[in-house]
C-alpha cells in the first residue's frame, strides 16, 4: 500500500549568469532559484495494484519515487509505503520494497550477476526456499544463465536491465518500483520483463509503481493509472477511465453496395458535425468525431440508416492522443477524475 499526502520537493539551484562577469558574479551574489519538481502530489494505491504513473519528460515522477524509496526526503508532504515513511526509515522501508532506475544500476559493478545475487540474498536474508524459488523463475523468464560470469559493467544494456529487474524482486518485496525499466531493451526482452513483473503481481501479489515512456509496457502491466503534469496528479483511474476522456472517438465500418466511398466520405462529414472521415485499407471508412457533439448511438444510428454495414469496430481511443491533450493543459487546472 502506498500513500502520498501532497508531497512536495524543491530543488534549490545556482542560478547561473552568462558570460565571465556573470560567473563570478556567481561567486559573491549567490542567487539561487527554486524549482518546485513536485507539487503537492496525492495519491493513494491499495496493495496488489499495478499503477502506471505516467508524465511528461521533467514531470516529477523519478523525483516522486525518490521520495517513495526513501533515497530523497520531501521538502514538505509525507508518504507512507507498507505503513512506513521511507526517509524516515530507510532500512525497515528497503526490506519491503524493490526499486528499478533504469538509468542507473543497482549491482555490483564489477562482479558477475550471479555474485551480486548471492550478495543480494544476504542483505536480505533471503530464505532457502524463497531464493531458489525466484532463481528458477529468473532463469526461465531472463535467461540469467547466459550472463555468466561476466561483470555487470561488460554486459548490454539489454542484459544489464534484466538483471536489474530480477535483482529488484529477489527478496519478494511488498511494493516494487520501477523507473524505466524497459529502456533500450528490445521487444522480446520487454515482453520478458512484463511477463516475470506481471507473474509476480499474480503469484505474490506485490504491488507495482511503474513509470515508462513505452505505452506498451503500460497497456501490458499495468490496471491503474496516475497521470502527473507540472508536478501534480491531474488523473487516477483504470486505463478504460483515462482513455474515455478523449474528446474525439472513432468508428471504422464497411458496407457493401450503395455509395462511392466518396460519396460515404462526403455524406458522413456532411451529417455528422465536426467529423471528419477518410478511406483506410480494404476501402474501409473511418469516422472521427467529437465526443460531446455526437453519442455513440447516435453515430451508430446514422451509420445504419445510411449503410448496408457489413462490419463495424470502435477502436480504443489513442493514449498518446489523450495525453498529448492533457499535457497541453496548463499548470493547475485539473481534470475531475470519471
Ligand atoms: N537534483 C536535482 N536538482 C535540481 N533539479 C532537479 C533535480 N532532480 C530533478 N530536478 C528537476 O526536477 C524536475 C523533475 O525531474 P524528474 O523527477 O527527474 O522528472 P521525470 O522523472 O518525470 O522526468 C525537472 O525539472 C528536473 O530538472
Ligand atoms: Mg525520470
Amino acid at each position: 500500500m502506498i500513500v502520498a499526502e501532497n508531497l512536495v520537493k524543491e530543488f534549490k539551484v545556482l542560478e547561473r549568469r552568462p558570460g565571465l562577469l556573470g560567473s563570478l558574479g556567481t561567486l559573491f551574489s549567490r542567487e539561487y532559484r527554486v524549482v518546485r519538481a513536485v507539487a503537492g502530489v496525492s495519491f493513494e494505491l491499495p496493495a496488489g495494484v499495478k499503477a502506471a504513473y505516467i508524465g511528461a519528460n521533467g514531470a516529477g515522477k523519478s523525483t516522486t519515487i525518490k521520495m517513495l524509496t526513501g533515497i530523497m526526503r520531501p521538502t514538505s508532504g509525507r508518504c507512507l509505503v507498507n505503513g512506513l515513511e521511507p526517509y524516515r526509515e530507510r532500512r525497515r522501508t528497503a526490506a519491503g520494497i524493490g526499486v528499478v532506475f533504469g538509468q542507473r544500476s543497482q549491482l555490483w559493478w564489477d562482479l558477475p550477476v550471479p555474485d551480486s545475487f548471492r550478495i543480494l540474498r544476504r542483505i536480505h536474508e533471503i530464505p532457502d526456499p524463497v531464493y531458489r524459488r525466484n532463481m528458477a523463475r529468473y532463469r526461465q523468464l531472463l535467461d540469467l544463465d547466459a550472463l555468466g560470469s561476466t561483470p555487470v559493467r561488460q554486459l548490454s544494456l539489454g542484459q544489464r536491465m534484466r538483471a536489474e529487474v530480477a535483482a529488484s524482486l529477489l527478496h519478494d518485496p511488498a511494493v516494487v518500483f520501477l523507473d524505466e525499466p524497459t529502456v533500450g531493451l528490445d521487444l522480446v526482452l520487454k515482453e520478458a520483463v512484463r511477463e516475470l513483473v506481471n507473474q509476480v503481481n499474480a503469484e505474490l501479489g506485490t504491488t507495482v509503481l511503474l513509470t515508462s515512456h513505452d505505452i506498451g509496457d503500460i497497456t501490458a502491466i499495468c490496471d491503474q493509472v496516475l497521470v502527473v503534469n507540472h508536478g501534480e496528479v491531474v488523473h487516477q483511474g483504470t486505463m478504460h477511465e483515462l482513455l474515455r476522456t478523449a474528446d474525439t472517438r472513432a468508428v471504422v465500418f464497411e458496407y457493401r453496395d450503395g455509395p462511392t466511398p466518396e460519396q460515404a466520405v462526403a455524406l458522413v462529414e456532411d451529417r455528422l458535425d465536426g467529423a471528419s472521415a477518410g478511406r483506410i485499407d480494404g476501402g474501409r471508412i473511418k469516422v472521427e468525431y467529437p465526443a460531446r457533439r455526437w453519442s455513440v448511438r447516435q453515430v451508430m444510428g446514422f451509420l445504419l440508416e445510411h449503410f448496408d454495414l457489413t462490419d463495424c469496430v470502435a477502436p480504443e481511443p489513442d493514449l498518446e492522443t489523450v495525453l498529448r491533450r492533457i499535457y497541453a493543459r496548463r499548470a493547475g487546472t485539473r481534470e475531475v477524475p470519471v
